[in-house]
């Protein structure tokens, strides 16, 4: 192992030496100094893993040297001792920087045990910092955060997908992250100089729509006083983003189809045609194929744009990543409030991830946003998250049906989980078979016959 670098600054010689017999002996290197205005001259110098500083001495004294020492910037864990210890020069060394406070006379073990703290410290600093490091290099793509196998699927195929001019269908539950995975092909495609155009399908009336993506000529219907170029326009050289694609009418539908298939499209009120070079990405977060199956998507429409598809994996299916993107958004939301909240206690991490997020990403940000406002100190604890957090607390997780279990039968323990998720299903859905059987994947007489069986057939009913 790597040998620590301490320093001494004491004013007592027999104090420099006892140290420095002690600690060598320890296997630290140990350089010393008489006085804080030497002592900084070796700070400058040189790099000290710890420094060991007197109060009471001449020349600059230890409070003295603590002020200088923080200009120059570094990061040595300074640690004070000194005779004359009350609290309260112990509290002002701490408030100007050291990290402990021993007070003499003291025992060898005591110094010691004091540096294998101090080291301790410094070691998880740094182990935290390298974690820190790694996060954001490896698990981070273009803004966005997973490490989870699934999210780290769908950078892969981003990255695939992003040099070519592939039509991409993005597919996912509300706030998963589908306009971000359309900004982040977009940004490695090599049109990234040109602009990405979005449109929101769901948010305009079939003839606004339609104006809106291919354009209008002067008094092509009423409103339309001059005219306007589409957004396919816009697009060209570029890429353009169709969102909530599952809300689009028939006919603007039929209009799409035609520019994936022939790249060009007539102006509403126009008979001439447009050429457009525009990449098309698409998101959507219905069942596309049960649109298909009801009638009110097109099944040629539906291939033409699912040449490639990235599906979105809910937040529920990656709770790991929900660790990772804490410090994210309380990073990024300090920011934007102005606030300095640090980060968040383990049981806070505990409580997110036994949470489903209905609404995902985007949901995991806003209870993050309230959690921010709500702490009263420079960490997030489980009383700042919202109401629907305060139980999560209490309720036993999945394997804890499990523990103080004598019995390894696979039956038993199965029987328990299968218990436990009905319970949870019934509690959620209020009681409501139907909905606790959808949930639960199974159908609705076998949730009759199981909550009959385990004995859970109280008042809840459908
Ligand atoms: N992996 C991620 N890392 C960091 N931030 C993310 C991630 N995924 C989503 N977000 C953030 O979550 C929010 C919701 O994302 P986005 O708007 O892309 O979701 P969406 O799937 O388009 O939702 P909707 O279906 O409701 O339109 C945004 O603020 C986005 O920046
Ligand atoms: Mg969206």
């Amino acid at each position: 192992m790597e040998q620590k670098r301490i320093l001494v600054i004491d004013d007592e010689e027999n104090m420099r030496h006892m140290l420095a017999v002690l600690l060598e002996k320890e296997g630290y290197q140990v350089a010393s100094a008489a006085d804080g205005k030497t002592g900084l001259e070796f700070v400058n110098e040189d790099l000290f893993d710890i420094i060991l500083c007197d109060l009471k001495m001449p020349v600059m004294d230890g409070m003295a040297f603590l002020d200088k020492f923080q200009e120059t910037q570094q990061e040595s864990t300074v640690i004070v001792m000194s005779a004359y210890g009350t609290l309260d020069t112990a509290i002002e060394a701490m408030k100007r920087g050291a990290y402990d406070y021993v007070s003499k006379p003291f025992k060898p073990d005591e110094i010691l045990l004091t540096l294998k703290k101090a080291e301790e410290r410094e070691r998880l600093r740094q182990e935290n910092r390298r974690l820190q490091q790694t996060m954001q290099e490896r698990y981070s793509f273009a803004q966005m955060i997973g490490r989870s196998p699934l999210m780290q699927e769908v950078f892969a195929t981003i990255d695939k997908v992003a040099e070519y001019t592939t039509t991409v269908l993005i597919t996912g539950e509300s706030g998963t992250g589908k306009e971000l995975i359309a900004e982040a092909i977009h940004q490695k495609s090599p049109r990234r100089e040109q602009p990405l155009i979005k449109v929101n399908c769901a948010a305009l009336p079939e003839t606004l729509l339609e104006s809106e993506l291919f354009g209008h000529e002067k008094g092509a219907f009423t409103g339309a006083v001059v005219r306007k170029q589409g957004r396919f326009q816009l697009a060209h050289t570029g890429s353009i983003f169709l969102d909530e694609i599952g809300e689009m009418s028939p006919s603007t539908q039929a209009k799409i189809l035609r520019v994936l298939q022939v790249s060009e499209f007539e102006p509403l009120g126009s008979t001439s045609t447009v050429k457009v070079d525009a990449r098309v990405m698409a998101a959507t977060n219905k069942d596309l194929s049960a649109e298909i199956r009801d009638g009110r998507f097109r099944e040629d429409l539906y291939y033409r744009l699912n040449v490639v598809n990235v599906r979105v994996p809910s937040l529920r299916e990656r709770r790991e990543d929900i660790p990772l993107l804490l410090p994210h958004f309380v990073e990024k939301t300090n920011l934007r409030l102005q606030t300095q909240v640090e980060g968040a206690s383990a049981a806070v991490v505990r409580a997110l991830q036994r949470y489903d997020w209905p609404g995902n990403v985007r949901e995991l940000e806003n209870v993050i946003e309230h959690a921010i406002v709500m702490a009263g100190g420079s960490a997030i604890e489980v009383e700042d998250l919202p109401d629907t957090f305060q139980s999560f607390q209490s309720r036993p997780q999945y394997t804890e049906v499990l523990t103080d279990d004598e019995t390894l039968s696979i039956k038993e323990a199965s029987r328990r989980l299968e218990k436990t998720l009905i319970q949870r299903a019934l509690q959620k859905t209020g009681g409501n078979r139907t909905q606790a059987a959808k949930i639960l994947e199974i159908s609705h007489p076998a949730l009759l016959y199981k909550i009959k069986s385990y004995g859970l057939d109280h008042s809840s009913q459908d």
